[in-house]
């Protein structure tokens, strides 16, 4: 069985067809899919497809760095009435600072603020990190003593900022379809060089389709394309990448 640890089935993109897509999913042995939340208007329905596919689809809640506005500490305090239903993690949390940089404050506010109901809460986080990564290192730094474990979502970042970030916490790659592309810079190396043990795979659907699919869309039952790739990078069986990041996500999300 494999994990799809980043989704979205609840993007307009798969409006209707849910139901196929994890139907889909499940017979190509994706057996577990996690559903990033990104802010206040996602939850309903991420959590209402949870509650239809209980032990197969599991929440996230958190606020996205792309929808922290005006309004954030609203946002913040909005997805505090979901943690009853047990969400997997806090995510997806981060930094962007690839298109807009307006609200940056404020997402390094929100990100220390998500760090610290992740560690109340003993839950991992999930992290998005786009063009911010000194920024990301520093306050996971000041935030060593949360003892903070999690995931790096569609890690582009290099080895040493893996290395880095693991003196202040438990850092796991997420690897999606981007390992795929001919243009996939430093990733394939990174994959190479992170332990498998610290590897997760990911669609982040309905974006980035691996390749022969590259920019059709994508959905869960893509993940095996992603773990074949991940295999012939780092020269072992196929079955030993779905078994040990079966493994890294059970433990990791505690499903
Ligand atoms: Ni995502």
């Amino acid at each position: 069985m494999f994990i799809d640890t980043h989704t979205h089935i609840t993007d307009e993109a798969f409006r209707g067809e849910e139901e196929a897509v994890i139907g889909r999913a499940l017979q190509a042995g994706v057996g577990k899919m996690i559903l990033a939340d990104i802010c206040s208007a996602e939850r309903p329905p991420v959590f209402g497809l949870c509650r239809k596919h209980p032990g197969v689809v599991y929440p996230m809640v958190g606020l996205h760095p792309e929808n922290v506005s005006e309004n954030w500490q609203e946002e913040l305090s909005e997805l505090e009435r979901w943690l009853p239903e047990h969400p997997v993690a806090v995510g997806e949390i981060g930094l962007d600072y690839h298109w807009d940089v307006t609200f940056k404050a404020q997402q390094k506010e929100a990100l220390r603020i998500q760090f610290e109901l992740a560690s109340r809460l003993n839950l991992p986080v999930n992290i998005h990190l786009r063009d911010a990564t000194e920024d990301f290192v520093a306050i996971a730094k000041d935030c060593a003593h949360l003892g903070l474990r999690g995931n790096l979502h569609a890690c582009s970042g290099s080895f040493e900022t893996w290395l880095q970030l693991c003196r202040y916490g438990e850092w796991s790659i997420g690897v999606g379809g981007v390992v795929t592309f001919k243009n996939a810079h430093q990733l394939p190396e990174v994959v190479m060089k992170v332990p498998l043990e610290k590897i997760l795979l990911e669609t982040d659907a309905p974006y980035m389709a691996p390749v022969p699919l590259r920019g059709k869309r994508n959905e869960p039952s893509n993940i095996p394309l992603i773990a074949a790739k991940i295999a012939e990078i780092k020269g072992i069986p196929l079955q030993e990448v779905e078994e040990t990041t079966t493994r890294n996500a059970i433990q990791l999300f505690q499903l």
